[in-house]
C-alpha cells in the first residue's frame, strides 16, 4: 500500500521514477507525485487520481531535468485523496521532499510541537510532519542521513520514508520500519523502491533492508546504518524474474494475463519439491523434524484471498495429518488472545509477504513460542524473513489487485505443506505422497483445459451485468471456493456477492432467493464422497424451486446435475481435495468479465490496494 521510488544516477530521475511508479501503481492509485533535485533547488508536482493525471500535469507544467528524485503513488490513510494530501510533502522552505508508506501514529503530538515552533502544515497527512522535522534536523546537522536517523527515532508506527534535500545533491535517503523498502544497485546509479518491480528494467541486483535501518543512495554506492547510526550488514540478492514478467504481454489487463499464467505458475510451484531420495522438501526450514513431530495443532493466518487458500488447506491438513487445524483472519488473530505454545505450528499465507495484519499475527505467534511457516510469493519480503520456515510460491510477479495465480499457487503450496507434515510425522507413506504429487502435476494441464473453455462463461457474465446480486454455494472444499468466487465479484464488479456453505442455506440465506437470482453452485465430485454430491444436488433443486437461475460448476461426466443447471460449466475431474485448483478458475474469469461489462477498472478496483501495509 503506497508505492515509493527513489533514484540517483545519470539518467533523468523523472523518467526513471515515473516508470517505476507505473509498476507500483497496484500498491495504491488515488494520487501520485514526484520531486527532483535540479539547478540547486527542488521541484515537485503532485496530483489527485491515477498516475495518468500526474503525467498530464507534467506535460502542462514540466519539471526541470535532474538526476536525483523521488516519487509516490498513494493509498490514502490520513487525509482524503486530494492534491494537497498527495506526496511528496515539503517543508515550508521547499528544500526537503519526503514520500512515505505506512502510518506515523504519534503524528498529532509532533504536529502540535511543530506548530508551536512556527511551522505551517498544510495537509491532513501524518507524513508532512516528517518533512518539517527533517528540515529542522538537517539545518542542525547538515547531514540528511543523520537527520533521518534522528527523526526516525522519534516516530512511532510503521513507515518507509524516502527523502531528498536541495542542499544535499546526488543523495537519496531512505528509512524503514515494518514497511517494505528494497534497494537496487546499478552501474553508477542506485534505486529505492517498495518492490523490485520498480527497478528491474534497470538492474536485477538488489539489497534487502532490515528493520530500523537508514540507507544512503549515491551514484557510487549505498551505505546502510541502523537508526542508532551503527553500520549495518548489507545482504545482497539477485532478482530472478525480469522486466517482461511484469508487463501485460499483449493482454488488456494484468488480471487476464495472470489468469492465463496459472498453468505455468502451478507447475513452477511444484518444481524441485521431490529430492533424489523421493522425499518432499521445502525452501528454507529452520524447524527440526523433531519439532514438527511434536506439533499438536496447526493454525493458519492470512487475509483476503490468501485466507480462502487457508480455509481449503484445513481440509487437506486435517485429512492427511490427522492434526487439528484452525484458520483465522490475521486481523482478528492476536486480539482474541489465541491459545498457542511451542507445540503449535502457525502457517502465515501471503502473496506479498508484507500484509501488516498477517505480519503482526506471525509476530504474536512467535512471541508465544510457536514456530511459523510462511507461504509467500515474494522473495526477501518481511513475512518469510521473520518466519522459521518458508515455502515460496513461484507465481512470478502478480500485479492485478485481485489475486488469481497467487491463489492457485498458494493452494499448491498448502497441499505440499500438508504432505510434508504427513511425511515428517509418518501419517502419510512415501508412495501416497508421490501419488498426490502426481495428481498435482496433472493440474497444470487441467487448468489449461479449463481456460480453453471459458468463452461461454464470459458470455454468461456479460448477460448478468445489470444484476445486483450473485450468490455462491459450495460444500466441503467447494465452500471456500464459493467464498473466493464471491470475493472476486465484490472486488471487481462492485456487486453484492456472498458465498455460503450450501447446507447452511436453509438456515437463513435461502430467504434471499428470488426469481432469476443468479446462484453459482460448486459441485463436489460424485466419485469422492457421493453423499456430499447428492446433498448439493438437493440444494440446487431447493433454490431452483424458488426461482433461482442456477449456474452449476460440475466435473465432466457428472450427469446428475444436468436437469437442474440453467447454465453448466464443466471442469475436469480431479481428486476431491484438489478440485479448488480447477473450480476457482471459471469464477475468476466470470468476475473479470462482469467487471469489464460494467465498465470497471479490472486491475485497479476502487478503494483497494494489493499490498496492505497498515493494520
Ligand atoms: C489485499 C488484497 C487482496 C489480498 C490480501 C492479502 O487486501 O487486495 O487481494 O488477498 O490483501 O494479501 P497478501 O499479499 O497477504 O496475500
Amino acid at each position: 500500500m503506497c508505492g515509493i521510488v527513489g533514484y540517483v544516477g545519470s539518467q533523468s530521475a523523472l523518467d526513471v521514477v515515473m516508470a517505476g511508479l507505473k509498476r507500483l501503481e497496484y500498491r495504491g492509485y488515488d494520487s501520485a507525485g514526484v520531486a527532483v533535485l535540479a539547478d540547486g533547488g527542488l521541484a515537485a508536482a503532485k496530483k489527485a487520481g491515477k498516475l495518468v493525471n500526474l503525467e498530464k500535469a507534467l506535460v502542462e507544467g514540466p519539471l526541470p531535468t535532474g538526476s536525483t528524485g523521488v516519487g509516490h503513488t498513494r493509498w490514502a490513510t490520513h487525509g482524503g485523496p486530494t492534491d494537497g494530501n498527495a506526496h511528496p510533502h515539503l517543508d515550508n522552505a521547499g528544500r526537503v521532499a519526503v514520500v512515505h508508506n505506512g502510518i506515523i501514529e504519534n503524528f498529532a503530538v509532533l504536529r502540535a510541537e511543530l506548530a508551536e515552533r512556527g511551522h505551517e502544515l498544510t495537509s491532513e497527512t501524518d507524513t508532512e510532519v516528517v518533512a518539517h522535522l527533517l528540515a529542522e534536523e538537517f539545518s542542525a546537522t547538515g547531514d540528511l542521513a543523520e537527520a533521518m536517523r534522528l527523526v526516525c527515532r522519534r516516530l512511532e508506527g510503521a513507515f518507509t520514508l524516502v527523502a531528498v534535500h536541495a542542499d544535499a545533491p546526488d543523495l537519496v535517503v531512505g528509512a524503514r520500519r515494518n514497511s517494505p523498502l528494497v534497494v537496487g544497485v546499478g552501474e553508477g546509479e542506485a534505486f529505492l523502491a517498495s518492490d523490485v518491480a520498480a527497478f528491474i528494467a534497470h538492474t536485477r541486483s538488489a539489497i534487502e533492508l532490515g528493520q530500523d535501518q537508514v540507507v544512503e543512495l549515491r551514484r557510487d554506492g549505498v551505505t546502510v546504518t541502523g537508526f542508532d547510526g551503527r553500520p549495518a550488514e548489507v545482504r545482497s540478492y539477485h532478482v530472478d524474474w525480469d522486466a517482461s514478467a511484469a508487463e501485460k504481454g499483449g493482454y488488456d489487463y494484468f488480471m487476464l494475463k495472470e489468469i492465463a499464467e496459472q498453468p505455468k505458475a502451478v507447475a513452477d510451484t511444484l518444481l524441485g519439491r521431490i529430492d533424489p531420495s523421493g522425499s518432499l522438501t521445502l525452501d528454507e526450514v529452520r524447524i527440526s523434524p523433531q519439532e514438527l513431530r511434536e506439533v499438536d495443532k496447526v493454525v493458519i493466518v492470512a487475509c483476503g484471498t490468501a485466507f480462502h487458500a487457508g480455509l481449503i488447506a484445513k481440509y487437506a491438513i486435517e485429512h492427511w495429518t490427522r492434526m487439528p487445524c484452525e484458520v483465522e483472519l490475521a486481523s482478528e488473530f492476536r486480539y482474541r488472545d489465541p491459545i498457542l505454545d511451542g507445540r503449535s505450528l502457525v502457517i502465515a499465507i501471503s502473496q506479498s509477504g508484507e500484509t501488516m495484519d498477517t505480519l503482526m499475527a506471525l509476530r504474536h505467534a512467535r512471541e508465544q513460542g510457536s514456530k511459523v511457516l510462511a507461504i509467500c510469493n515474494t522473495n526477501g519480503s518481511t513475512i518469510p524473513r521473520e518466519s522459521d520456515a518458508v515455502l515460496y510460491t513461484h507465481a512470478g510477479p502478480e500485479v492485478a489487485v485481485a489475486s488469481t495465480k497467487a491463489f492457485l499457487t498458494q493452494l499448491v503450496a498448502c497441499y505440499l505443506v500438508a504432505l510434508y507434515l504427513g511425511q515428517v510425522r509418518g501419517t502419510k507413506w512415501g508412495d501416497e505422497i508421490q501419488a498426490v504429487i502426481r495428481d498435482l502435476s496433472r493440474i497444470s494441464e487441467e487448468v489449461d483445459r479449463v481456460l480453453e473453455t471459458m468463452e461461454p462463461v464470459r458470455a454468461l457474465a456479460r448477460t448478468l451485468a445489470a444484476k445486483d446480486t450473485v450468490l455462491f454455494l459450495g460444500r466441503h472444499v467447494g465452500y471456500p471456493v464459493a467464498l473466493e468466487g464471491a470475493l472476486k465479484l465484490k472486488e471487481l464488479a462492485y456487486m453484492h456477492a456472498e458465498g455460503f456453505a450450501a447446507g447452511e442455506l436453509k438456515h437463513g440465506p435461502i430467504a434471499l432467493i428470488e426469481e432469476d437470482l443468479p446462484v453459482v453452485v460448486v459441485v463436489p465430485s460424485p466419485r469422492g464422497r457421493s453423499v456430499l454430491h447428492d446433498k448439493i444436488v438437493s440444494n440446487i433443486q431447493e433454490i431452483r424451486a424458488r426461482g433461482a437461475r442456477t449456474i452449476v460448476i460440475a466435473e465432466e461426466g457428472d450427469e446428475a446435475v444436468v436437469p437442474y443447471a440453467d447454465h453448466l460449466i464443466r471442469i475436469p475431474a480431479t481428486p476431491t481435495l484438489l478440485q479448488p485448483l480447477v473450480a476457482t478458475v471459471p469464477l475468476q474469469v466470470f468476475a473479470c468479465e462482469l467487471a469489464t461489462a460494467r465498465g470497471n477498472e479490472v486491475d485497479q478496483p476502487r478503494n483497494l490496494a494489493k499490498s496492505v501495509t497498515v493494520e
